[in-house]
């Protein structure tokens, strides 16, 4: 019997957030098979599907960095997959590999849209998507090639607990940095200073958050990382350090809402009064250097210097459209991943072993 494969496909453009079982059509087709493969492409099963927070911008009609996913399109997204068949000289059947499969559970993925995973031992699979995979890597590139951090430095993070902020903060540390990390609730900012290493850890949901952030830059910022926007960036904008550099990575406060105008931000004339440097970036401006990041930061992980943190929401492809809201409700402690097969089943390789 032909094997069965569901698939997310764009239903409609949210206003505000996804709503599951609306914002996309759940399909059921016949899953395609390794005669539907051309030279150069490879036939995958999905083991880990990749949850973004720039997934929700990808929803817009609006100027950004990629394309909208149109109506009826599959929808995007990076997994861990496995190969089972292949006519790509770059993959071997039984193989896992970083694949741009999108959000269903079989998919045929051309050379150009999957990597093989490369890492040392002491890491685990799902690093290649997380801690040294695209979020690692953008923690990696931003503070490396932006931030610049000195030892001695203060630098503070927001979305500290996240994905991209777990690994920002640690790398800072590793460069010497005195490192805050700004997270939304009390469990995270303890994972930040008992788990991770951070030096502080503010609750920025706290009634007494804005004296705490005073109270805890009294040198003022030399880096500052924005994952959130919003009220929190203007708060650091007047704790800029003169010569700071103001990472922008992200603006996740204003996900749901980007169909309206800006509110604006406060403080802004601090970026003159302090020379301040903001710059945005996106992490494929690097893609030709990521063979380097991944290679330190898998090196970091091995080495015991960074820790991965991950939350894995079980239950198939079928609970992508539930578990995204994870990301906008603060539902998640580092990368958020859907298992959309355990990876022990139905072969012998497992997460441990590699
Ligand atoms: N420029 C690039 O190339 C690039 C690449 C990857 C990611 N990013 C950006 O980096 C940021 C983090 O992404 P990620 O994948 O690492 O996700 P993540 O941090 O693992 O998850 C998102 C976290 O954001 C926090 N959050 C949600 N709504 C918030 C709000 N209104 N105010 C403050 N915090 C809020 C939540 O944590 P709390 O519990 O702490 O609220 C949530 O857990 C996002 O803005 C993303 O778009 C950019």
């Amino acid at each position: 019997m032909a094997r069965k494969n569901l698939t997310f496909h764009l239903a409609e453009r949210p206003k505000g957030n996804i709503v599951p079982g609306k914002t996309f059509n759940l399909v059921e087709t016949d899953a395609p098979t390794a005669s539907d493969l051309k030279d150069g492409q490879i036939l995958v099963e999905n083991i880990y599907l990749s949850l973004d927070p720039a997934m929700r911008t990808w929803l817009y009609d609006i100027r950004s960095y990629v394309p909208p996913v149109a109506i009826g399109e599959k929808m995007r997204g990076g997994s861990i997959a496995r190969v089972l068949a292949t006519k790509s000289a770059k993959a071997k059947e039984g193989e896992y590999v970083y694949a741009g499969s999108g959000w269903t559970e079989v998919a045929v993925v051309g050379d150009a849209e999957f990597e093989p995973i490369v890492l040392p031992k002491g890491t685990q699979i799902t690093d290649a998507i997380g801690a040294a995979g695209m979020t690692g890597m953008t923690a990696y590139f931003g503070l490396t090639d932006i931030g610049k951090p000195k030892a001695g430095e203060t630098v503070v993070v927001s979305g500290a607990a996240g994905a991209t902020g777990s690994v920002v903060g640690q790398i800072a540390k590793i460069n010497g940095a005195r490192v805050i990390g700004l997270a939304g609730s009390d469990d995270k900012c303890k994972v930040l200073t008992e788990e991770l290493g951070f030096d502080v850890a503010l609750n920025y949901k706290s009634p007494t958050f804005a004296e705490d952030f005073v109270k805890a830059t009294p040198d003022y910022i030399d880096v500052y990382w924005d994952n959130v926007g919003g009220d929190i960036l203007e708060k650091a904008l007047a704790r800029a350090a003169t010569k700071s550099r103001f990472v922008m990575c992200g603006s996740i406060s204003r996900y749901n809402g980007l169909e309206k105008e800006s509110p604006g931000i406060r403080n802004l004339f601090v970026v003159v009064t302090q020379r301040v440097r903001m710059e945005g970036f996106i992490v494929t401006d690097f893609r030709d250097r990521y063979p380097e990041a991944k290679k330190q930061l898998g090196q970091w992980i091995a080495e015991g210097k960074l820790k991965s943190k991950e939350t894995i929401v079980k239950g198939g492809i079928k609970v992508a459209d539930v578990a995204i809201s994870n990301l906008f409700e603060g539902g998640n402690t580092g990368k958020l991943l859907v298992e959309v097969k355990p990876i022990d089943q139905g072969n012998e390789n497992s997460r441990s072993l590699l």
